[in-house]
């Protein structure tokens, strides 16, 4: 894929911070365009620098920054960027957020908690964006956290396209906790196959435990979808309950690669045939150890971006 120029894209610029230049250039470079010039660095004193150096004036500008970790610098970079470019007087400012942090804070699990995915969107909105452009948001109610557009992609059309042509026999997708029943059924029906259910619960934070498992998968091929992998220990988990269950062979497909802590060697140490993630946040290279594949959004967001920048419908993006 890859766009000729015409006199409207020339309004077109997209800016990134520090959280995933790599994939903002590999964006712009769908789109045929370079990255704007920025600095975004950090002041003696530990605050966040920024500096537009190009004119953004009467400009479509898209902002990159998953939110991922460090956490706290990508998401004051993504707000003084998106400040800078309304001050710079921009046409319209897009946040393109392609992991959304913070989301797993969407609600109270207990007292005297804050609702931590719901402040970071009223930072966002109040920093100036126009529009906000995410993807496999850990929960669909945070778009209504916003009260500016929200365009939701999702990965699990790509991740399914990679299971298909595999030819897996007699794939079962599996769901790791009972919050991700539709992401997988969604994805059972791109690919063609069973429906099984697995009842987790945490003990204590970043903790883990298989409870129960609904659903057939004796002598079949499982494929868990989830959203994210953070400590890995739910992928961990249920592959090894999987197995015991009599699964083949288990493979995982998750949009968000977190892989906070220890989580690259837990899943390299885990029965996983193959975990396949995207590159919304960036990766390192002991990935390939791990038996990790990365696919690359790019494509989709450069496709999403043309299509908000010409006021076109992104229907054809979700199906
Ligand atoms: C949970 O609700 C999510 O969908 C993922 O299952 C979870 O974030 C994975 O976390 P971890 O890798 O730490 O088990």
């Amino acid at each position: 894929m890859g766009y000729a120029k015409t006199a409207m894209e020339g309004r077109l610029q997209i800016f990134s911070g520090n959280a995933n230049r790599v994939l903002a250039q590999e964006i712009a470079s769908y789109l045929n365009i370079n990255l704007g010039r920025a600095v975004v660095g950090t002041f003696k004193n530990g605050e966040t620098r920024i500096k537009v150096e190009e004119n953004v004036r009467g400009s479509d500008v898209f902002v990159l920054q998953p939110t991922c970790t460090p956490v706290n610098q990508n998401l004051m970079e993504l707000l003084f960027l998106i400040d800078a470019l309304r001050r710079a007087s921009a046409a319209r400012v897009t946040a393109v957020v392609p992991y959304y942090g913070y989301a797993k804070q969407e609600k109270k699990t207990t007292g005297r908690e804050p609702i931590s995915a719901k402040l970071v969107a009223n930072l966002i909105d109040v920093a100036g964006a126009d529009r906000l452009l995410t993807m496999d948001l850990h929960s669909p109610a945070i778009e209504g956290f916003f009260d500016i557009p929200v365009d939701h992609l999702q990965a699990g059309p790509l991740l399914a396209e990679y299971i298909r042509e595999l030819n897996l026999p007699d794939p079962v997708v599996v769901s790791p906790d009972a919050g991700g029943v539709g992401r997988a059924n969604s994805f059972r029906e791109r690919i063609g196959a069973g429906l099984a259910i697995i009842a987790k619960q945490r003990p204590q934070p970043d903790v883990a435990e298989i409870l129960e498992m609904v659903g057939e998968v004796d002598g079949k091929t499982a494929i868990i979808v989830d959203d994210m992998i953070s400590t890995g220990g739910t992928l961990a988990e249920a592959a090894k309950s999987l197995r015991a269950r009599g699964a083949l062979g288990v493979y995982a497909c998750a949009t968000h690669g977190v892989f906070a802590g220890d989580a690259i060697s837990i899943i390299a140490d885990s029965p996983l045939v193959e975990t396949i993630t995207t590159n919304t946040i960036p990766l390192t290279a002991k990935c390939s150890d791990a038996r990790i594949r990365i696919i690359s959004v790019a494509p989709l967001f450069a496709e999403a971006i043309m299509r908000i920048h010409k006021d076109l419908s992104l229907s054809a993006l979700f199906t």
